[in-house]
């Protein structure tokens, strides 16, 4: 236990713990469990933004630019650990999950599986002992949790705003280092900011998206200040900030409103009985059933006991064959349900020239792999037709121009479509693309008994083929949209905004026809939703909770359109929501939900957290800004390929109207022009000033944290330059992984989040480069020195990368902070660059890597020896112990190769595939690659080689003979010799490399026999 009698630290000048050190691997870990939630993450509920930044690093952020830095950098860990319930003493008050016996089984030792578990247990099944107290078992799950690495210990462990903050022992440990005397985050935070900044800190984002940063500063006790280009982020920001952090009181309103208007809309869908099978009951049975309804006598939750209802509807497209003049119904696959085994048959109708679509459940393997090749196959329309009529099929693109002109009254697309007009509701009988429901999935309500023996309701599902009942329900949908439309429209509740022509939003233009938002959805979903809208605006309500009512219509919307797939897989068998990616891509068949489906959606859970009061939100552009923070923590929509502000529109178009009228002060478009996008010049120029603005706007000792994805160097300087340009200086940058398992498998590059910390620039004197340059090399050597000083060599900190990056840091650190004579920022920044050409930046920068490449010498290798290899056999032995290290990304050997000034390097590779990349072994190597001065004439290859000599002979003279032979100065490179061969040998412990473990063996036996010497030498 750390002692806490001790006075507090001195803080060494105004420097934060931020620039000095950062967990990133705990980070990553945290930030990593919170991505994984989905959505029962904190503020992802609220609606959909792209590129949320993770609340617990946020939370770090902004703690660790508020501590100080001191003598003590232990400690200073140790206090951000336990202010971050990252310490183990967090971590046990974090554990809300029992470890299972087979697990606790398996980390024991042999003494203490006895002792706790019966007799036969085993790693997989594992019983404890009956008599083990309360007390034992609670012991045994601390020391197994303490023991396991820190991302399997948060497999136990809420995140760390699930719990009530640090523990008493904890805030004595805290107070006693910073001479502070709080017993929560926000006081500790209001006198870290008063010291700092004299005040309570104020921590503002400027594009502040789904609102992480400013939700998270107020939580923390910080004022808050959010703004975004984009109206639907700053509602979202809103709704952040008054409804999630509006306490108990908000959340509970919330619920009462979400099940008010949810059950009137229910009331309503019901009476209408156009997701009823009414059919299956007399009509007088009906009529008395909707009558109870009226009345109240009874819920809809009775009429779908009597009555079943509809729970998906299925719909495609449909185009008529220009080879065989048939209808022919488009869909890439006929698998209508893995699991179920349902499919869609077509059955020919010879006189109609059209297909029947038979849906068929359980069927055989063989004909459910008949079903996954669909009628859409390449962009081409096939069709059994087709085959009988011995014709070609013809493409998409062709039978889209067929359609061209048909209407002399109609405007059409060069795509050769229609465009709709705002009263179309369904496709006109002469369009091209028709709309037929294909499939309807019904619930029937069955009673049956529990194992108590009493009489409860179950549910029975089932897909039919629609029949002529299923066909006047729609058109009665239809009817009932048709004599609402014009006035929902005028009021609101449904879109009328044109969809502006634009890269994502030319796309339901230019392939469906489709002009106005409202034409992504069809007129169950209009009605469905239109429905929900004009309820909403009934309801008495507070401003917040009205906010979140805004947002659920926004959630129906993005849960129902035409936009949204129909998924067969086995656990789905579900319709999946419209941005399963960052397009508006419209489908050729597609799943609508009828409103039991949707009630989730509406009724989205308010999670709730105390805050203190709100401050300001508001949608602006970020160079127009005029609020004055301490600390500006931004994450730019830097390299990242998400348009904002078209895919925002699908949101706006449905609550655009209830902004105008809730935030009067506010514009409700999404401003495309002003959004920074792109990569180009403007983009730098607008960047530039955006944060000019915000440099403009914080005290000489404020801070700024700009994070971004982290891809390669050339980002880097390109974001480096934007800040220099606009008045900042680096110091410090870490990178974190913030992406799941799946983006990170993705990209093949070094991913992850980098948070570069900077400050204003000072004043001074101009400097040439090359007196730059030695300040660079002790900079980097200083920052790698002092992580690797830090690091924990139990439970590492920083990965192989880390230290690269941190180089990239360093030497922006000292660049950034001065005006050099050589490089004209605002020229550099409005330079169109040829392909592959560097930025002096990026120049600075791969040469630190280079700096760090060089004094980052791989465990078991002497600085000398070290020093003495060539850049291939550098990248070689640090590729190895990479390896070694689980890493097997191509893109940290194309750094490395960058860093070490290596040339060709991909001869060294046994693998060059997406997460594989891999060294060759001794073996793989063989007799290639012998050749040449350069790395086939080098120690390191001569070394192979004889390990390959090795194991082939099973033996080591023929090897030695080689050495002796042919490296030049043997008696003198025979010490390293050994040194590698070791260093070779070592790789035999390592599990994960098991195709070394018999060249490893065979390095292990030369090392031998010339450490013995049997060279004779
Ligand atoms: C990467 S996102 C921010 C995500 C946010 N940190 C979160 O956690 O949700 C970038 C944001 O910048 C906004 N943006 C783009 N151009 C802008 C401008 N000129 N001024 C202010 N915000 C802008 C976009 O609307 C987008 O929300």
């Amino acid at each position: 236990m750390t002692e806490v009698t001790r006075t507090a630290a001195s803080p060494l000048g105004d420097t934060c713990f931020l620039e000095t050190q950062f967990p990133v691997a705990k980070m990553s870990a945290e930030s990593y469990k919170e991505r994984k939630a989905n959505y029962s993450q904190t503020l992802t509920g609220l609606g959909k933004w792209w590129g949320r930044k993770p609340l617990v690093l946020c939370r770090a952020t902004i703690l660790g630019l508020l501590l100080p830095e001191t003598a003590d950098p232990r400690l200073d860990r140790e206090v951000f650990l336990r202010l971050m319930t990252m310490d183990e003493d967090g971590l046990l008050r974090r554990k809300s999950k029992t470890i299972p016996p087979a697990r606790l089984f398996a980390c024991l030792p042999p003494g203490d599986r006895a002792r706790c578990f019966e007799a036969g247990s085993t790693e997989t099944k594992a019983k404890l002992k009956r008599g083990l107290s309360t007390t034992e078992k609670e012991e045994l799950q601390r020391r197994v949790f303490l023991a396991l690495p820190y991302d399997e210990r948060l497999q136990f462990c809420d995140r760390p705003e699930q719990i009530d903050g640090p523990s008493p022992e904890s805030w004595r440990v805290v107070n006693a280092h910073l001479g502070t005397h709080a017993s929560s985050l926000p006081e500790l935070v209001v006198e870290l900011g008063k010291r700092r900044f004299g005040r309570v800190p104020r921590v503002g984002d400027a594009f502040c998206g789904g609102g992480s940063i400013p939700f998270e500063a107020a939580r923390l006790g910080c004022e808050e200040y959010g703004s975004d280009l984009n109206p639907v982020a700053a509602l979202l920001t809103w709704a952040a900030l008054n409804i999630v952090g509006g306490g108990p009181g908000v959340a509970e309103e919330v619920r009462r409103a979400q099940q008010e208007v949810y059950d009137a809309v229910d009331r309503q869908v019901t009476a209408w009985g156009i997701e009823h099978r009414t059919e299956d009951v007399s009509e007088a049975e009906w009529h008395a059933l909707i009558a109870r309804l009226e009345r109240g006598k009874i819920g809809p939750a009775d009429v779908s006991r009597r009555v079943p209802r509809a729970d998906a509807y299925l719909y495609c497209a449909e185009v008529v064959c220009p080879e065989t003049g048939w209808r022919v119904p488009l869909a890439p696959s006929c698998v209508i349900g893995e699991k179920s085994r349902c499919i869609a048959r077509l059955v020919p109708d010879r006189e109609n020239h059209r297909y029947e679509i038979e849906i068929l459940s359980g069927v055989s393997e063989a004909e459910m792999t008949a079903a996954k090749k669909g009628t859409v196959r390449d962009g081409y329309v096939v069709h059994p037709m087709l085959e009988e009529q011995n014709k070609q099929p013809a493409s998409i693109t062709q039978i889209r121009m067929a359609g061209r002109g048909r209407d002399p009254r109609a405007r059409y697309d060069d795509s050769g479509l229609r465009l709709w007009e705002n009263d179309d509701l369904v496709p006109r009988p002469d369009d091209v693309f028709q709309e037929r429901l294909y499939c309807v999935r019904w619930v029937r309500a069955v009673e049956r008994r529990n194992a108590k023996r009493e009489m409860v309701w179950d549910t029975e599902k089932e897909y039919r083929a629609p029949t002529q009942h299923d066909l006047a329900r729609e058109q009665r949908t239809l009817d009932l949209l048709r004599q609402r439309f014009r006035e929902w429209q005028e009021k609101g509740f449904l879109p009328s905004m044109k969809i502006e022509p634009g890269d994502k939003t030319n796309e339901p233009i230019r392939t469906r026809g489709w002009t106005h938002w409202h034409h992504l959805f069809n007129p169950r979903q209009l009605l469905v939703n239109g429905a929900f809208a004009e309820t909403t605006i009934c309801v008495d309500v507070g401003a917040a909770t009205l906010c979140t009512l805004v947002l659920g219509l926004g959630k129906l919307a993005e849960w129902n359109s035409k936009l949204c797939k129909w998924t067969p897989a086995p656990a789905s068998e579900k319709t999946e929501q419209t941005f399963l990616n960052q397009a508006l891509n419209p489908l050729l068949n597609w799943g609508s939900r009828p409103l039991p489906m949707v009630e989730d959606n509406f009724k989205f859970e308010v999670q709730t957290s105390g805050r203190s009061e709100p401050g300001t939100v508001k949608p602006i552009d970020a160079r127009a800004v005029s609020a004055e923070v301490d600390i500006w923590m931004t994450d730019p929509p830097y390299a990242d390929a998400v348009n904002y502000p078209e895919l925002s529109e699908f949101a706006l178009a449905w609550f655009g109207h209830v902004l105008r009228e809730r935030f009067p002060s506010w514009y409700t478009d999404s401003r495309r022009a002003l959004a920074v996008t792109g990569s180009g010049e403007d983009f730098r120029r607008s960047m530039v000033d955006c944060y000019r603005n915000l440099t403009a706007h914080m005290p000489d000792h404020g801070l700024q944290v700009v994070t971004f994805t982290h891809q390669d160097a050339a980002v880097w300087a390109d974001l480096a330059l934007i800040l220099w340009a606009a008045g900042l200086r680096v110091t410090a940058a870490w990178c974190v992984a913030t992406e799941t398992e799946s983006a990170l498998k993705e990209g093949n590059y070094v991913q992850g989040t980098v948070l570069m910390v900077l400050r204003k620039q000072q004043s001074g004197d101009s400097v040439f480069l090359d007196e730059v340059y030695p300040e660079i090399e002790i900079e980097v050597r200083r920052q790698i020195d002092s992580m690797r000083n830090l690091d924990d060599a139990r439970e590492p900190n920083f990965g192989d990368t880390d230290y690269q990056l941190a180089a990239y840091a360093a030497a922006l650190r000292v660049l950034t902070g001065k005006k050099i004579e050589e490089i004209d920022v605002a020229y550099e920044l409005n330079r169109t660059r040829k392909g592959g050409e560097a930025s002096p930046v990026e120049e600075i920068i791969r040469r630190a890597v280079r700096i760090a490449c060089d004094h980052l010498v791989p465990r078991g290798i002497d600085v000398h020896l070290w020093k003495s290899l060539g850049p291939l056999e550098r990248l070689y032995v640090k590729g190895l112990e990479m390896e070694s290290h689980g890493e097997y990304r191509s893109g940290v050997y194309q750094e490395l190769a960058r860093g070490f000034g290596a040339g060709e390097y991909k001869p060294l590779l046994a693998s060059t595939k997406a997460n594989q990349t891999r060294l060759k072994t001794a073996s793989e190597f063989g007799r290639k690659e012998m050749a040449g001065d350069g790395f086939g004439g080098s120690l390191v290859r001569h070394a192979l080689f004889t390990i390959f000599t090795t194991v082939q002979s099973e033996g080591t003279r023929e090897g030695i003979a080689w050495l002796k032979a042919e490296v030049r100065d043997y008696a003198s490179q025979r010490q390293n010799l050994i040194e590698l061969l070791d260093f070779f040998a070592a790789l035999r412990q390592n599990g994960s490399m098991p195709h070394w473990h018999t060249d490893a063996a065979g390095a292990d036996l030369l090392a031998g026999a010339l450490r013995n010497r049997e060279d004779n030498v």
